[in-house]
């Protein structure tokens, strides 16, 4: 399964691009707003991090308005997929996009028909959100599970992009769901990485390292 981070802040980003485990970014309005700026700027930025799908959200809710914004975000990178809100306009603009080669990303799915109708309009990223159906005592795992299995079944391209990601099990279960990708935020990330028994083992080893070397050199210097 890969992993995308999902913010829009630059250090988190570069962070995780280090450690090696980045695959892609998602953004969304309400993470641009944590860090401000010029929208085109930050994209472009994350672009220059990561080679992978870096998610940029229209905000019009007329065809012609997500079309006009979404070609925009794509001449910013290759890499850029347009982030677009599932809704009978978002449909035709996602089908208008795939028939222009921009790579799509349908937003805001609570439902396992609402994520078919958005491959079959031909978005390559479908992004359930999780966390939020869980908010409201639905099983958001189950709307991933279904949809990989369709996907899988009727030999569709479109990913399943688990999102909506609040603590490091989801990612667990979105990956025994079959998602092909969950975008977490940085904190779940670090959750993911850390174990207290991983982190008292590394503490215990320096010390009884550091313990054998100091009695090493005790010895020598005995012998000397
Ligand atoms: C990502 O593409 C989504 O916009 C994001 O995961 C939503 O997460 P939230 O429900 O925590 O705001």
């Amino acid at each position: 399964m890969k992993i995308f981070l999902d913010t829009a802040d630059i250090e988190e980003i570069r962070t995780a691009a280090r450690w090696g485990i980045l695959d892609g970014v998602t953004t969304n309005p309400t993470l641009y707003a944590k860090v401000g700026g010029s929208y085109d700027d930050v994209v472009k930025e994350i672009c220059g991090i990561t080679s992978g799908p870096v998610s940029a959200e229209v905000i019009a809710d007329d065809v012609e308005g997500m079309l006009a914004e979404g070609r925009h975000f794509a001449k910013l990178a290759p890499n850029i997929v347009v982030k677009v809100a599932m809704s009978e306009n978002g449909l035709e603009a996602i089908s208008r996009f795939a028939e222009e080669g921009i790579k799509t990303n349908c937003t805001l799915v609570f439902s396992t028909n609402q994520g078919l109708l958005a491959a079959k309009a031909g978005a390559s990223l479908i992004s359930p959100f999780v966390g939020r159906l869980d908010d409201i005592n639905q099983d958001g795992m189950t709307i991933i599970r279904e949809l990989a299995e369709i996907f899988s079944i009727y030999d569709i391209d479109s990913e399943v992009l688990a999102a909506s990601i609040r603590n490091p099990l989801h990612v667990t279960q979105a990956a025994l769901a079959g998602a092909h990708i969950a975008t977490v935020p940085f904190k779940v990330l670090q959750q993911m990485v850390h174990h207290p028994l991983t982190d008292k083992g590394i503490v215990q080893f320096k010390k009884d390292w550091e313990s054998a070397r100091a009695a090493a050199a005790a010895r020598s210097a005995t012998k000397s």
